[in-house]
């Protein structure tokens, strides 16, 4: 069976900080954040919109643009977070409710690439018969677990949420490739507080998200180059092959480094980190969705997915575009 993406919709907050909003409050400089990160500005969460009502709102556009009939059948909702609402019930289980969907539902916690490998789930229980069609969203609220005093955060991140139907599609189209890893012995450089005080090797764990920036870069080149050729390989392909990449959006450095390892001009690069930062698991399914609305996307086209971050974890997907 062929298993893709049927349909997809997205949602940014309204209330959009730019570079120099930063300035009022912290050491940094629209200069420094822009030649560091490429990030120009980011949208922020309301008081009161949380990572449910983001998913509510991605979801929302997704029927806009779709129709109602495109989440019939969906008997499953997978929403990839790291801001969820609450520890329990799953954030997935506010959105079964919203729609009314008859539905399983559950949170998938993996840093950024939570959305690659929640998908990689949805591709593989519909490929084994658990599930017909499934609802897959990434979705953060990421500005309300921020240190705003922490300079070396704080302006990275921003808040979205992107929602896709994944279902079978027409030979010829669909996943050909994934690739998950993780290494945990990086724990510490990317890492926030829950139930516990430390990580298992006795590494205090930090009251709001903390990220060891330098070593996260070097994490980030390194597995965005092997995980990209490896699925593209997997996919039986050559990077040649792929019309578009659509990387995590978290660095505009990073993002260069792995698109010169794969030998790609910048015409077949989505890059919208300046306009959003980083927004975590939304940041694939945001780009790929301002993609397909500026036209870059045909039926046919070979797409790559790469992503990094918290655990440390990565992963990386190619998807023949179409359903
Ligand atoms: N404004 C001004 N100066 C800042 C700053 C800011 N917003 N944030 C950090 N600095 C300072 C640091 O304190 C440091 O000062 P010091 O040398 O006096 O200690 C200096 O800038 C240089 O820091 P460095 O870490 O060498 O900068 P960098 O070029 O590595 O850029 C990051 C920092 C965070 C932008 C970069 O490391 C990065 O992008 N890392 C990966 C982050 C990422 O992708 N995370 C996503 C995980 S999903």
């Amino acid at each position: 069976m062929n298993v893709g993406i049927r349909a997809l919709g997205a949602y940014t907050p309204s209330k959009i900080m730019t570079n120099e909003d930063f300035e009022s409050f912290l050491e940094t400089s629209d200069e420094w954040i822009i030649s560091r990160t490429g990030i120009k500005e980011r949208h922020i969460a309301a008081e009161d919109e949380y990572t449910s009502t983001l998913a509510f709102r991605a979801v929302e556009d997704l029927i806009k643009r779709h129709g109602q009939q495109a989440l019939e059948d969906v008997d499953l909702v997978i929403v990839a977070t790291n801001t969820p609402d609450a520890l329990f019930p799953a954030t997935a289980a506010l959105v079964q409710n919203r729609f009314g969907l008859n539905a399983g539902a559950y949170d998938l916690l993996s840093g950024c690439p939570g959305w690659v490998y929640a998908v990689s789930q949805a591709y593989a229980s519909i490929q084994a018969g658990v599930a017909n069609k499934v609802l897959v969203i990434g979705s953060e609220a990421l500005t309300k677990i921020m240190d705003w005093n922490d300079r070396s955060t704080a302006v990275l991140f921003g808040d979205g949420a992107g929602a896709a139907v994944i279902g079978p599609v027409k030979d010829g189209y669909g996943f050909r490739s994934f690739v998950l890893g993780a290494d945990g012995s990086g724990a510490k450089e990317l890492a926030m507080r829950c139930t516990a005080p430390n990580l298992p090797d006795g590494t205090p764990l930090p009251q709001n998200a903390f990220m060891n920036g330098r070593e996260v870069f070097k994490f980030a080149v390194r597995v965005m180059n092997t995980a990209t050729l490896e699925a593209v390989d997997k996919a039986g392909l050559t990077p040649e092959d792929i019309e578009l990449f659509v990387p995590h959006q978290a660095n505009l450095r990073i993002i260069d480094a792995a698109r010169e390892r794969l030998g790609l001009p910048w015409e077949r690069v989505m890059v919208n980190v300046d306009r959003y930062g980083n927004t975590s698991t939304a940041s694939i399914p945001l780009a790929l969705q301002e993609a397909l609305d500026l036209g870059r996307i045909q039926p046919g086209d070979h797409l790559l997915f790469v992503t990094f971050g918290a655990g440390l974890s990565w992963a990386a997907s190619v998807l023949t575009w179409g359903s």
